[in-house]
């Protein structure tokens, strides 16, 4: 059997991280095998990929942030997400593509066909099943900025963190099968339990 492929999405502190957690105890209560992983760099030639991407002084145009966040995904399909499915085990990835879509094309101002074209060219498949965590960007990025220095996304203003989440609830429009939104602004007990639900769901779909 193949494992199944989730991703985690949100803006910058959305709660997805802290999440990742609550669905490892719900895989394992399953007795399902899985690996997390993330993006960028989850891949082999990722680490110095995300260190380009993420650091302050890197001067990268849009279009070339673009086109590093694709071939990093690429590497660590061919590498990781992919032989772990065929051996059956699950992969949770904390961002895909669906980021790429909300980022570079919501956040960056990006032709979403652009986008479309690149996924075609490198053939990208899709996630089984997503989990959106929702939250207005006031709270995420208050959250964010008391968690660490931020990084060159972080740093951009509410406006650009607004595109993005706009951009996502778009996507969770128009793919209302696969991703499914998570109310990140409940307490955490809450959150937990619809977290729950959702993988709940899944299975039972499957
Ligand atoms: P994070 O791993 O701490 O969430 O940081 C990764 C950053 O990279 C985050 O700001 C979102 C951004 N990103 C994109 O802009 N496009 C992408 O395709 C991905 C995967 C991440």
């Amino acid at each position: 059997m193949s494992g199944k492929f989730i991703t985690l999405e949100g803006i910058e502190g959305s709660g997805k991280s802290t999440s990742l957690e609550t669905i490892q105890s719900f895989l394992e209560s399953r007795d399902i095998q899985y690996i997390t992983t993330k993006e960028p760099g989850g891949g082999p030639i990722g680490k110095e990929l995300r260190s380009m991407l993420l650091n302050k002084e890197s001067k990268i145009s849009s279009e070339v942030e673009l086109l590093l966040m694709m071939a990093d995904r690429r590497n660590h399909l061919d590498n990781i997400v992919l032989p772990s499915l065929e051996k059956g085990t699950w992969v949770i990835s904390d961002r895909y593509l669906d980021s790429t879509y909300a980022y570079q094309g919501g956040g960056r101002g990006i032709d979403i066909s652009k986008i479309d074209n690149l996924v075609n060219l490198l053939n990208i498949p899709l996630p089984h099943l997503t989990l959106l965590f929702d939250l207005s960007p006031v709270i995420a990025l208050e959250r964010a900025k008391n968690r660490s220095e931020l990084d060159r996304f972080e740093q951009e203003p509410l406006v650009f963190h607004g595109r993005i989440r706009d951009e996502y609830l778009r996507l969770s429009e128009l793919h209302q099968e696969r991703i499914k939104i998570v109310d990140s602004s409940l307490n955490f007990d809450e959150v937990e339990s619809q977290v729950k639900e959702t993988l709940s769901n899944f299975l039972d779909e499957e």
